[in-house]
């Protein structure tokens, strides 16, 4: 039972059709203020430039200019681009499923009192829906490859198809081994069971909506309020099946060069975070941030250099950075040696993995820098950590309660308290993605 119907229409004026606006129609062609979530700026890029000296990896330094759009941030918010999926993987799809991508339609809510009349907005041709609004690249959910399974005359495919559906050990097993350890998209699901032929209305139907990326911003607005700066890694990886894989947005960004005028603007808007530097700047603040977790400390630190050229009391300001090589993806070195030298950084503590046979993580340095972590934490500091998830932050987590349990002479509750208290009073933040 489809939850939308279709609807053709071959003599709908241009100005009608949406391109890629993510709510209101023309808000791309017109823009007015107040930006937000449902009205992007479109901000150009003024700089993209790679900041790994070496190695196969990327990671760029993008800077939007925000003239005009009266937009204002602080250093810590986060902001968000929609991107735009690759062209030629919009292509595949409109190939393997044998449609015309520039046919115009709407997908309309077969109950009429839903509140959502449209899953995105329409009417829209295929090719843009496809750009734009869907997320042609993670892959599929149980529930759609059900509904793929209506679409073969073949039983063995069919039978494939509504076991991995199934919500019994075996079908969960399969569904993780075929779709998620393999990172098969429903793309990839088409061109591995050609018997698998869905009409292109119901994949709109099917596919979830491309949703706007994150990112840390790394710039401060005191050096320049009209331009916002991200540090991205490129996401590039090979799936089991040989299929070479790029995230989305980065791989979007990537080839987006700023001299280049007739590049599509980016559509932006700026999150506001809790993560900001103590209101006193007197006060001393850790911050650890390995990888691309320095985003923004880069932005924290160029607020605090200009606090001092303002003649106000800065307190001391230490930073653990992580990276696999020092020659190879210490990124922003140079601007971190020129902010120890000039006293903004007061301390710059750099674990480089794999640089020696064993692992040096930004927490073994911590450990290391306990009786100075201690002493700041007891002069009222503030700890900031950001970047992965997973397991840094959880391992620097661990190594704060054993500088409390052994400095504080606490037992391992009472140093979780004191911890909590921490992060109650915006003492100690996380700004944190896997
Ligand atoms: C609050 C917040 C702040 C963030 N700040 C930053 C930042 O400062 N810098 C930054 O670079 N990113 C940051 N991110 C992450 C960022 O939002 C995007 O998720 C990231 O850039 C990838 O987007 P993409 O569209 O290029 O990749 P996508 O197309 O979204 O692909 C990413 C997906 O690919 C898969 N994948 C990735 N690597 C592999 C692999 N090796 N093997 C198999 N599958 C894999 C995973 O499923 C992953 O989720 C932040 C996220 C959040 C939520
Ligand atoms: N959602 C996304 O698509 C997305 C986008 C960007 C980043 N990320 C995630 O964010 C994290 C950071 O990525 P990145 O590219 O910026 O960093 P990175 O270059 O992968 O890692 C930076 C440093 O952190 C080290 N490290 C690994 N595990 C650690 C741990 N448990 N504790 C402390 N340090 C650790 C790395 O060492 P070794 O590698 O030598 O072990 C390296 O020296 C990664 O986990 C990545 O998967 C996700």
């Amino acid at each position: 039972m489809r939850q939308y119907s279709l609807q053709t229409h071959d003599d709908i004026p241009s100005e009608k059709l949406f391109t890629g606006e993510p709510a209101r129609l023309g808000s791309t062609r017109t823009q007015k203020p107040p930006f937000e979530a449902k009205n992007p700026f479109l901000a150009s890029i003024t700089v993209n430039r790679e900041l790994h000296k070496k190695g196969d990896r990327s990671c760029m330094h993008i800077e939007f200019d925000i003239t005009g759009s009266r937009i204002r941030y602080d250093a810590g918010d986060h902001i968000a681009v929609y991107p735009t999926n690759n062209s030629e993987l919009v292509d595949r799809f409109g190939q393997r499923l044998n449609a015309d991508l520039g046919q115009v339609f709407s997908l309309n809510n077969v109950d009429e009192d839903a509140s959502k009349k449209h899953p995105f907005p329409c009417p829209t041709t295929y090719r843009t829906a496809l750009l734009h609004y869907l997320d042609i690249t993670s892959c599929p959910r149980t529930n759609v490859l059900k509904e793929l399974s209506d679409y073969t005359e073949d039983a063995k495919d069919k039978a494939f198809l509504a076991s991995m559906a199934q919500a019994t050990p075996e079908g969960k097993e399969l569904y993780t081994d075929w779709i998620i350890n393999h990172h098969r998209t429903l793309l990839h699901v088409l061109e591995d069971l050609p018997s698998v032929n869905p009409p292109i209305d119901h994949v709109c139907e099917l596919l979830p909506r491309l949703q706007a990326r994150y990112y840390s911003i790394s710039s401060s607005p005191k050096i320049n309020a009209t331009t916002v700066a991200i540090t991205a890694v490129l996401i590039e990886y090979t799936t089991k099946t040989g299929r070479h894989q790029q995230g989305v947005a980065t791989s979007w960004l990537k080839l987006k060069r700023p001299t280049d005028d007739l590049q599509p603007k980016v559509p932006v808007f700026v999150r506001k975070s809790q993560f900001r530097l103590p209101f006193k700047p007197s006060i001393p603040v850790i911050m650890i941030g390995p990888g691309t977790g320095l985003a923004p400390f880069r932005g924290f630190i160029q607020d605090r250099q200009c606090q001092r050229k303002d003649g106000k009391p800065v307190g001391e300001t230490v930073l653990f950075f992580g990276c696999r090589h020092e020659d190879e993806d210490f990124i922003y070195e140079d601007e971190l040696k020129a902010f120890l030298e000039d006293g903004t950084l007061t301390q710059l503590h750099t674990a480089f993995s794999r640089d020696q046979p064993e692992k040096i993580y930004v927490q073994h340095l911590l450990r290391q820098q306990k009786d100075e972590v201690w002493r700041l934490l007891e002069l009222g500091g503030h700890i900031y950590v950001c970047g992965d998830a997973r397991h840094m932050a959880h391992d620097v987590d661990e190594v704060l309660h054993d500088i409390v349990i052994e400095h504080g002479n606490m037992t391992r509750e009472k140093a979780s308290d004191y911890l909590k208290k921490m992060r109650s009073r915006g003492r100690y933040s996380c700004d944190v993605w896997s």
